[in-house]
């Protein structure tokens, strides 16, 4: 699979990545089964054997067992760690955590940094991530505390690489003023049915309740070689014939037009689906979160093909379910 430079890193990582978020099974579950062991090595198998090398974590994935089942691969794989690269994200805290009471919540602190990275290391029985993100951006977040929990954590070798997830241009701007390291990516939702970052672009002065007044993070990303990372990469099944309520006109229309090209182009639906993030030229790293080998197998099929920009602008307009100004 071809790779490219993930940010201003020295890393080499696959256009399309594997996101470990449903590796651990229920996130209710007090421990991990053994099928949920067996089906996540044999998915992280199949995402090695599609050439993937990128893995995307976070602390809280199915409250810390996607984590531990995933360090079952080493044992399966001798020599794999040095291999690929591991991604983890902090920052988000359950209800109930420390005391009684306590809310469902954001937290940037210097201590919780520390002690949501080193929980990672442990679970996935390894020395060092090589990137950590902040997972949601914190109300509270007091930047110079990030920059000494950063200094602390790469200082140490436990962390090579850092950025955000789901942070606006605003954001991004003040937590660089004060972190030493730079900031290599910035992990956000993204795909033809969620196109907000785009729309912000095209309706910066126009009446429309799409618009989320955060114009400028796609820009903002590509001007300071911050990789943009999109989550929800296979827009959730919802155009590949998940069934899951009642589907909008606009995804049952764009899902025929997923499954007209993928005919055309002999590939799978999956893969224009992916294809459609890889077209842009932000050069969007792909994360995609199925457990389903077959469905890990067709969504790497989009590193093969490349969308015209007639075809990217069909889907694109077709998912927004509104024309274009
Ligand atoms: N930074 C953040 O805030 C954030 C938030 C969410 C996720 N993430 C990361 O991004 C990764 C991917 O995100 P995502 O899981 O939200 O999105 P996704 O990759 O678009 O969707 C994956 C989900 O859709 C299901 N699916 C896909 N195609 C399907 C089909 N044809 N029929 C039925 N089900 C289908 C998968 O189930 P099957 O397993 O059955 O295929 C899986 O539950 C996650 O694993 C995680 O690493 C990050």
């Amino acid at each position: 699979m071809k790779t490219q430079i993930l940010g201003s890193s020295s890393l080499a990582v696959t256009r399309i990545a594997y996101g470990c978020m449903p590796l651990g099974g229920a996130w209710d579950a007090p421990s991990i089964e053994d099928t949920t062991r067996q089906k996540a090595v044999t998915a992280i198998r199949t995402a090695l054997d599609a050439g993937i090398n990128f893995f995307d974590h976070a602390d809280i994935y199915s409250r810390g067992k996607s984590e531990e089942v995933f360090s079952d691969i080493w044992h399966e794989v001798p020599s794999l760690r040095q291999r690929i690269l591991l991604q983890s994200k902090c920052g988000i805290r359950f209800e109930n955590d420390v005391t009684g009471g306590a809310p469902f919540r954001y937290d940037f602190s210097y201590e919780h940094i520390i002690e949501a990275v080193n929980g990672s290391l442990r679970r996935l029985k390894t020395d060092y991530l090589d990137v950590l993100l902040l997972h949601r951006p914190d109300p509270l977040v007091e930047p110079e505390e990030v920059a000494r929990a950063f200094d602390a954590l790469h200082q140490a070798g436990k962390v090579l690489w850092f950025g955000v997830s789901n942070e606006t241009a605003a954001q991004l701007e003040l937590l660089r003023h004060f972190i030493r390291q730079p900031i290599v990516t910035n992990q956000v939702a993204f795909n033809i049915i969620h196109t907000h970052m785009l729309d912000e672009g095209i309706l910066f002065n126009q009446y429309n309740p799409r618009l989320t007044r955060n114009a400028g993070t796609i820009e903002y990303c590509r001007l300071h070689n911050i990789t943009l990372q999109a989550w929800g990469a296979l827009a959730w099944g919802q155009l590949t014939g998940r069934s899951n309520g009642k589907p909008s006109e606009a995804v049952i229309h764009t899902s025929s037009l997923v499954y007209e090209m993928a005919q055309q182009k002999g590939v799978s639906p999956e893969a224009i689906v992916v294809a459609w993030i890889l077209r842009h030229p932000a050069k969007v790293q792909a994360i995609i979160g199925t457990t389903q080998p077959k469905r890990i197998t067709a969504a790497c099929q989009a590193d093969t093909i490349e969308l015209s920009r007639e075809e990217w602008y069909k889907l694109f307009v077709s998912g927004r379910g509104e024309n274009l100004p």
